[in-house]
């Protein structure tokens, strides 16, 4: 293939502008949210691509719980920063991003050629928690980008007491929050000018 042919198939395969536009330049971090729900359908529609993120040997250590019921609300609701409680309550769903410290019991059924589970079941406790807590925030960065691709918005949320949602929503001890992701159709009316972000130079190198 000549430079010239791959070039042109480098530019074929870029997404068009209104993709970028929608994914990233225009995409911004909610707190106000229209009056429009989220059904079901579109929550796992939501999952199905958000699932295909890269983890460490496909481990998928995420577990997802969509807070969506007026009564998962009010549960949520005492773990949340001051600060937090209006924009979270207000979001017609937050997903509660976690990750399974056992999440290695599934292995078999995600990497069958090889025996990883044993590999993973016998590394220190401090190496299982990395993988699982750097498996979740890789898939938890895809479900932002999943929900924007299809047309939601989303507000990550740290500020809250993981203590709290662990006894709340995942008392068997084996599940830990990363952090939480409000979702639904975002109203521009409450967003602030974007802050700068740092520049390839300030950022990056290439060696
Ligand atoms: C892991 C994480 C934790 C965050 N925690 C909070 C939070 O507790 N409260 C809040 O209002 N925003 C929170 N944010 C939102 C960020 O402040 C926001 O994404 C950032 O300022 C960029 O905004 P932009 O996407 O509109 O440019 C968090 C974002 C991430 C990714």
């Amino acid at each position: 293939m000549s430079a010239r042919t791959a070039i042109a198939l480098d530019d074929e395969m870029r997404l068009d502008h209104g993709s970028l536009d929608q994914l990233f330049v225009a995409a911004r971090t909610y707190s106000k949210w229209l009056d429009r729900p989220v059904d079901e359908a579109l929550l796992r529609e939501l999952y199905d691509l958000a699932k295909l993120a890269p983890t460490s040997a496909n481990s998928q250590p995420m577990r997802l719980v969509f807070v969506r019921s007026a009564e998962a609300k009010e549960r949520l609701k005492p773990a949340l920063a001051p600060q937090n409680v209006e924009k979270t309550l207000t979001a017609p769903v937050t997903a509660i991003v976690a990750h399974d410290l056992e999440f290695y019991e599934r292995l078999p059924k995600l990497m069958p050629q090889a025996d990883v589970k044993s590999w993973f079941a016998a590394l220190p406790a401090e190496h299982i928690e990395r993988a699982a807590f750097q498996g979740s925030s890789m898939q938890g960065a895809y479900l932002i980008l999943a929900a924007r691709a299809l047309g939601l918005d989303a507000g990550p949320i740290g500020g809250f007491d993981r203590a709290k949602v662990d006894a709340e929503f995942f008392p068997g001890g084996t599940v830990r929050s990363n952090f939480l992701v409000n979702l639904g159709y975002g109203d521009p009316a409450g967003l602030f000018p974007r802050n700068p972000r740092l520049d390839f130079d300030e950022a990056c190198r290439i060696d």
